[in-house]
């Protein structure tokens, strides 16, 4: 009878209504929350998940009204996500299954703005996993960093457990935030989900306020100045990716089958490892004219305390992760797009 309902409203929502066994159904019933979908991560996860999900059933969320980037195509409303209210209100209304939580204030802002920073990363995250808690939704998506690890932290192929002293306000919600998230899942049996992310390079949308921002700025800059100061030293080498492979990795252990994910704080996730000279390289190998200068500041104390690269031994084996995209070809891609 239930799967007849099912079907039914499938049908009436214009949708195939042909369900093969349990996985179908899952898929049909599931519900996409994006909280914090308007930034760098969440513009390209919230189109993937629509491609992969449909449109309408991938809620996109922001505290800023949407330039029409995500409006345009699905649903989208403005949402706060320190309001455990108005959350839960967009929960019931759309019948949410699943929250990414993608909504913080990253490195270098929250060095200015320390308490905000705390209040936003770490009440946003409480009020979504306590929506698990209460199983209001099923599953919870929350990303953290390698700004968990610290100055004391070994800086070649970082493990996965190790000694983790973080010494920005940042690094510091990231990493309770992870202790929380494996306390909800050990205590409340939480379905929650994270990987800690290194810098992102995207060309559909900037970052803000991170400290590895200078590896996307400088494809902006070089495409429309031929020039760039770079706010890091140029032998700052920092665990970076490219978007396609942080998408591809949060949709996986997404789809993990549940007994497949052994770390339930947070997985090191490893990509590209390069410094201001590599990228500056690849960079010239299409713009001969491009010239980089340093110029570093208080950046550069943060960046000098995270990890230069991340054995991500862990993630392969439990949900099969392996990144691709090599730094040429994320120039490549990078260079074409911006000069569009
Ligand atoms: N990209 C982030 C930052 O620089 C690190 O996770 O703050």
């Amino acid at each position: 009878m239930d799967i007849l309902k099912l079907i039914l409203s499938e049908c009436k929502r214009g949708e195939n209504p042909y369900i093969y066994g349990t996985k179908k159904i899952k898929i049909l019933k599931k519900r996409i929350l994006i909280i914090g979908a308007s930034g760098q991560l969440g513009t390209d996860l919230t189109l993937q998940l629509r491609k992969k999900y449909g449109n309408h059933k991938v809620v996109a969320t922001d505290i800023r009204e949407d330039d029409g980037t995500l409006s345009k195509e699905g649903p989208f409303e403005v949402l706060d996500a320190m309001d455990y209210e108005a959350i839960e209100d967009v929960v019931i209304r759309y019948e949410i299954t699943d929250v990414y939580l993608l909504a913080a204030m990253l490195s270098a802002t929250a060095e200015k703005f320390p308490m905000r920073a705390w209040n936003l990363n770490m009440n946003s995250l409480f009020n979504v996993l306590n929506l698990a808690k209460d199983r209001k939704i099923k599953k919870v998506f929350w990303p953290s960093s390698i700004a968990v690890f610290g100055p004391t932290t070994p800086r070649q192929n970082t493990p996965q457990k190790t000694i983790m002293e973080p010494s920005t306000v940042y690094g510091i919600s990231k990493q309770a935030g992870e202790r929380w998230c494996e306390y909800y899942h050990n205590k409340y049996g939480v379905d929650v989900r994270s990987i800690r992310y290194p810098g992102l390079i995207s060309y559909k949308a900037t970052p803000g306020g991170g400290t590895t921002d200078y590896a996307v700025d400088i494809y902006h800059k070089a495409v429309k100045h031929s020039k760039y100061i770079c706010f890091l030293d140029k032998q700052t080498t920092l665990p970076m990716m490219y978007i396609d492979d942080a998408i591809r990795a949060t949709l996986t252990i997404m789809d993990a089958p549940k007994k497949a994910i052994k770390v339930r704080s947070s997985y090191n996730l490893s990509g590209l490892s390069f410094n201001p000279i590599d990228i500056s390289e690849s960079i010239k190998k299409q713009i001969p004219s491009f010239e980089i200068s340093y110029e570093p500041d208080f950046r550069q104390k943060i960046a000098d305390s995270w990890p230069q690269s991340i054995d991500d031994t862990d993630a392969t084996k439990d949900w099969g992760w392996k990144n691709k995209t090599s730094l040429e070809e994320m120039t490549d891609i990078m260079l074409k797009n911006l000069s569009d």
